[in-house]
């Protein structure tokens, strides 16, 4: 398949791409790099020996955006260009909304131009808000709590009319959990710009020496050690998933919002031990004050996963932390040290 790819240098995304390109599809990258480098899509394509198109352009530019895509005509669109921090999108939600919301009409306006029909959208469990109940299956009543994840939500919503209203459309809302870990070949991974916002990029820099201790948010939880639990999913799981949603929504239409998790909770204190497994070494913390806005237990339920897309994750949280590690070791300044 031809499949056009929003946001293909992220993390994530060029995850996604090694998948793709393994598997034969026909890829063009489009990626305004304002928060990733040309750097891990030159990996890319020494890791997969492949070729791939890449055209630097903003999804917020329509004209642009419908020029290229048109020109490519893909049979599936995966779309994961978009911001992601909770906390900037309380200082700039308008941004939030018109790269997340706006970005997203823009890229569906874009498939009608090219008759293209086949979407894969990277959606959150953050749009699922506090649990009403555990684990989240896709029934769970929608409620983000921050800019962030109502963006999230709205462009869930549009997608979802954008199928309706076309004939023969299929739409595939992933709702990822917390994506970790990197390729085994350690060439790309995760490289957040500024101080780390989530955990494993957090540990990783404290185990490779760049920062000199975590902080433990909160170990009064109602929780198996008292510290924050959460459904962590390897990025190489995560990126076999699209493969498959690409798959499904290729012999099907419609619009199905799908968990990618593990269906298992791992603590803070199980995740920095296993991270001491995989460094060789005792990663410092200290206890600090909840994190405002956190909950205690977060996790999927993952059998609609299995039903529709026939994807279950296969790798354990071992794995996650040999991988970051491996990424983490190689490349202590991530892809700044090409
Ligand atoms: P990332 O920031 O590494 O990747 C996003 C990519 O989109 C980057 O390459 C960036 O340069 C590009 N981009 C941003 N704005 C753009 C624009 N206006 N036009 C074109 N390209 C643009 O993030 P990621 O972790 O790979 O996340 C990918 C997607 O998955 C995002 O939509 C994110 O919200 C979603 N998601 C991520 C997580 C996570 O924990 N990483 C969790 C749930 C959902
Ligand atoms: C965060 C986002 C969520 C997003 C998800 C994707 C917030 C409030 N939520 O979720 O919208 O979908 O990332 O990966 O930002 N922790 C520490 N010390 C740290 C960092 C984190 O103890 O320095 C703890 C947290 O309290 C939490 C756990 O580690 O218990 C995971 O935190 P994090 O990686 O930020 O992910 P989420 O909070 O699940």
């Amino acid at each position: 398949m031809k499949v056009f790819v929003t946001g293909g240098a992220g993390y994530i995304g060029s995850h996604t791409l090694v998948a793709l390109l393994a598997a034969g599809h026909e890829v063009c990258v489009f990626d305004n790099y304002s928060n990733s480098s040309p750097v891990s899509l030159a990996r890319v394509r020494q890791l997969t020996n492949r070729d791939m198109e890449m055209v630097e352009g903003d999804i917020c530019d329509i004209d642009g955006l419908t020029k290229t895509l048109t020109a490519f005509a893909p049979d599936a669109v995966v779309h994961f260009a978009g911001l992601k921090a909770v906390g900037e999108s309380n200082d700039i939600p308008l941004r939030y909304y018109q790269t997340n919301v706006t970005g997203t009409m823009n890229l569906l306006a874009a498939m009608d131009a090219a008759e293209c029909r086949r979407i894969v959208f990277s959606s959150s469990a953050t749009v699922y808000g506090e649990a009403q109940y555990l684990p989240f299956d896709e029934a769970h009543p929608i409620g983000p709590t921050n800019p962030y994840g109502r963006t999230k939500a709205m462009a869930e919503g549009v997608i979802g009319d954008w199928a309706s209203a076309t004939p023969g459309a299929s739409a595939v809302l992933l709702r990822y959990f917390n994506p970790v870990g990197a390729h085994e070949s350690g060439r790309i991974g995760e490289d957040p710009q500024d101080i780390p916002n989530n955990l494993m990029p957090f540990v990783a820099q404290v185990a490779v020496g760049r920062r000199d201790r975590l902080s433990i948010f909160g170990d009064d939880y109602d929780t198996r050690d008292g510290t924050g639990e959460r459904d962590y999913i390897h990025v190489v799981d995560l990126a076999a998933a699209h493969l498959a949603a690409i798959e499904y929504a290729a012999h099907t239409t419609g619009c199905e919002a799908i968990n990618v998790g593990t269906g298992q909770g791992i603590t803070v204190k199980e995740l920095v031990a296993a991270y001491e497994r995989a460094c060789g070494h005792p990663i410092a913390f200290e206890i600090a004050p909840r994190r405002p806005g956190d909950v205690a237990s977060s996790y999927a339920a993952t059998a609609k996963a299995r039903e529709l897309l026939d994807w279950r994750a296969a790798l354990d949280v071992d794995a996650m932390c040999a991988s970051s590690w491996r990424w983490q070791s190689e490349n202590p300044h991530g892809f700044d040290g090409d």
